[in-house]
């Protein structure tokens, strides 16, 4: 049996009739930007969530990047958050003109430690951008208290989180924004790149609007130094469309992740922990292995696709060495990248498939 890492053509042919009819209507009305499919996703995606703006943009990368433009972070201006991310969390800080700041992960949950934050706070440092990372919540609680006693801004990364909760409200509703990615495997994705960015703030939310479209008040009038990052109509009406599927898709990977939990319990690899106060939606499923080199190696004779999220802490990237880190900074973070593997989770996985991947793996440990 081979089994892909994700396979987005299985959800074409479940929803073909839907999609097709989408598009071919996008068409029909011949309107492709800023109409009116945008405006109901929106709407129905700030609803889905519990906050007051949704405002749509081109990707999760530029979400972030406007979301540090509309709180006027500057060159010289300082955010902390982690280097176990997907490296647009630093591409967007890094672009916005600011320094990244890393603080290192919790050996249990694989995010932000919130205990390390102050002693990373100085009196450049302007936001926090905790990363909801494989769809598991961060302890928002410790963060947002943080944020208050230093009045930093909070732009809380959920490219990998629709839908999860802390402490039963949505991630995404805790910052003064949020930044969401619809990457085509994300948990809710599009068939091409798309973003958006949320807060409960009206001027904020404003000023957003501005800066994705050149800063157009009204046609050709600019009001304020913007750029172009819109979230087209083709793909925001598939959105809409998928967004009623969300909650059914993240119910389907808790369960694909509760029968590897089950399969793989009793095997020397750490599994995921589930904390009390959260509701995580599994956007990836992330063991622990210390063999993981020889674990690779038999699944890909065994054809199961595995990746690692991710093999190279940013702090220790190429690109970034001019941030002045060197080995040893982060030690969580760098330990749980050599031993860290993402195993197949998507909602159309079959029971079969995921049957094949446990038993393979229970094979390699016997
Ligand atoms: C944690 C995280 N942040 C930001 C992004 C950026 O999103 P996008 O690919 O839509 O630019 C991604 C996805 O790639 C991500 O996984």
């Amino acid at each position: 049996m081979k089994i892909p890492f994700g396979d987005l053509s299985r959800q074409y042919k479940v929803y073909k009739k839907g999609f097709d009819t989408i598009i071919s209507g996008v068409f029909e009305k011949g309107n492709f930007i800023l109409g009116e499919n945008l405006l109901k996703f929106e709407e129905n995606f700030a609803r889905y969530l519990g906050v007051n703006h949704a405002i749509g943009v081109a990707s999760g990368t530029e979400a972030l990047f406007l979301a540090l433009k509309a709180i006027d972070i500057k060159n010289g201006d300082e955010v902390i958050t982690v280097a176990n991310t997907a490296i647009p969390t630093i591409s967007a800080i890094d672009f916005a003109g600011a320094t990244p700041v890393f603080v290192d992960i919790e050996e249990n949950s694989y995010l932000i430690n919130p205990e390390l934050i102050e002693s990373r706070i100085t009196s450049r440092t302007k936001a926090i951008i905790p990363v909801h990372l494989y769809g598991n919540p961060c302890n928002m609680d410790k963060i947002m208290q943080l944020a208050k006693n230093y009045n930093l801004n909070v732009i809380e990364d959920c490219a990998q989180a629709h839908g999860a909760e802390y402490k039963g409200k949505k991630v995404g509703t805790f910052g003064d924004f949020a930044a969401f990615s619809f990457y085509p495997s994300k948990n809710l994705g599009a068939n091409g790149d798309a973003g958006m960015i949320v807060t409960n703030s009206k001027e904020l939310a404003e000023k957003v609007r501005l800066l994705r479209n050149y800063g157009f008040e009204d046609r050709y009038k600019s009001v304020i130094r913007g750029f172009n990052s819109r979230l087209d109509e083709i793909q925001a009406a598939l959105l809409d469309f998928k967004l009623t599927k969300l909650d059914y898709w993240n119910k389907r990977r808790l369960e694909i992740a509760k029968k590897y939990m089950e399969g793989l319990e009793s095997l020397p690899l750490i599994l995921p922990e589930i904390k009390p106060d959260t509701s995580p939606v599994f956007h990836l499923f992330v063991v622990r292995a210390k063999e993981r080199g020889r674990l690779i190696g038999y699944l890909m004779k065994k054809e199961i696709a595995v990746l690692i999220h991710y093999p190279i802490p940013i702090h220790l990237q190429t690109a970034y060495e001019f941030l002045g880190y060197k080995k040893g900074d982060l030690p969580v973070t760098e330990k749980l990248s050599k031993e860290i593997l993402s195993i197949p989770i998507f909602p159309e996985l079959e029971n079969k498939e995921i049957d094949y991947v446990t038993t393979s793996i229970k094979k390699f440990y016997s």
